[in-house]
């Protein structure tokens, strides 16, 4: 056979390695939602599709197609015991796929796979006006799948490693200060450090109106009074100083004006004030991402979809997209708005990088 054969075949296998990803991406949100994950995760013996369509009274002939798929990807660990096919977790697929507490638990962003794919439908139009779309065109679905994306890391974490890394924000937080989390999307940083520092206020801001939702849903089942959500279209950021802490996690990179933010968060944070800017962890160029990041081509593509199109959802937006916040551009971004102190933190994260920015 001919290189040139060889060669056809092999691009050809890479090609459609990813729509098998694709598909069995597709298969990952079913498990997820339908509680095949869970129901498997819970036996403590390998099951058979029968055994696992009564445990979660689903059609069993489905479930069974499901099974070959999760087994043939190897997400599944599959046996034959007595003629019968049996499946099973390894303990590392119980953390990823079933136990949501674990902060290595990746649902999140296959609960929300088909409304990011949806949005697939309005991309020509996209790329041919240059408008892009807001995280609420996403739907509720959306707003779920971010917040179910970030918390399990972020419980595990937050105020654990990345508070305490930063210099003297837990005193702060313990003795009383007022902090801002803009983009707060579904509001479970706030939450969370509202009920661990009782004496500090707390002020969510978000413009989708499906992630504020959730969040005064849930601030509604758990009151905490030193806790709100506001969209910054109603009520602006205060341009008074009035802030001790800022947090941005993962989301300076999809606005649409992101200078204007960062602008408006100098402003309303003290002199002496701290500006905790969680974003991804970018190279400064393609040629660094694609080395350093084995995860460009799926950012880059989820750029597309949401992050780069909610960065161009108005006229006049900046798109920076997923990979658009390295840390150079980001310190550019904060001197342009009167910072002075750029920092690295260092806390290890898969994905993202953490900066403490000072005035
Ligand atoms: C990837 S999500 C991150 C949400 C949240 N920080 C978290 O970690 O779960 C990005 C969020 O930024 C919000 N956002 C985009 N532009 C914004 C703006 N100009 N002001 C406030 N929030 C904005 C979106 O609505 C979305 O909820």
């Amino acid at each position: 056979m001919s290189d040139g054969h060889d060669r056809l075949r092999l691009f050809s296998a890479q090609v459609f390695g990813k729509l098998e990803g694709a598909m069995t991406a597709g298969m990952i949100h079913l498990g997820d939602r339908l509680g095949l994950y869970r129901a498997l995760a819970d036996a403590d013996q390998p099951m058979t599709s029968v055994e696992l369509a009564v445990a979660t009274d689903l059609h069993e002939r489905w479930v069974r197609e499901w099974l070959h798929n999760q087994a043939a990807a190897r997400l599944l660990d599959h046996d034959v015991a007595d003629g019968d096919d049996r499946f099973s977790m390894s303990r590392e697929a119980k953390a990823v796929l079933a136990t949501p507490d674990h902060p290595a638990f990746g649902m999140g962003m296959f609960h929300r796979l088909p409304a990011t794919m949806q949005s697939l439908e309005r991309m020509p139009e996209s790329f041919e006006t240059g408008l892009g779309h807001d995280y609420d065109s996403h739907g509720a679905q959306g707003a779920e799948g971010i917040e179910r994306s970030f918390e399990p890391w972020n419980n595990a974490n937050l105020l654990r490693t990345v508070l305490p890394a930063m210099d003297g924000v837990v005193d702060l937080l313990q003795n009383g200060a007022r902090l801002a989390d803009v983009g707060c999307g579904a509001g479970s940083a706030v939450m969370m450090m509202a009920e661990a520092f009782p004496n500090s206020e707390f002020v969510g801001y978000d413009i989708s109106r499906h992630a504020l939702d959730r969040a005064r849903a849930k601030l509604a089942s758990s009151p905490l009074p030193n806790a709100r959500f506001i969209d910054p279209r109603d009520e602006r950021l205060p341009r008074d100083g009035s802030f001790d802490v800022i947090t941005t996690f993962d989301c300076i990179h999809d606005m649409s004006h992101p200078q204007d933010t960062i602008d408006a968060i100098r402003l309303s944070l003290h002199d002496d004030g701290h500006w905790l800017l969680v974003d991804i962890d970018a190279a400064d160029d393609l040629a660094g991402n694609m080395e350093a990041n084995p995860m460009a081509s799926l950012l880059y593509g989820v750029s597309v979809l949401s992050c780069m199109s909610s960065a161009m959802s108005e006229p006049g937006g900046a798109g920076l997209g997923t990979l658009g916040l390295p840390a150079s551009k980001a310190e550019e971004m904060a001197r342009a708005a009167g910072f002075t102190r750029f920092e690295r933190l260092p806390v290890d994260h898969a994905v993202n990088a953490f900066y403490e920015i000072r005035p």
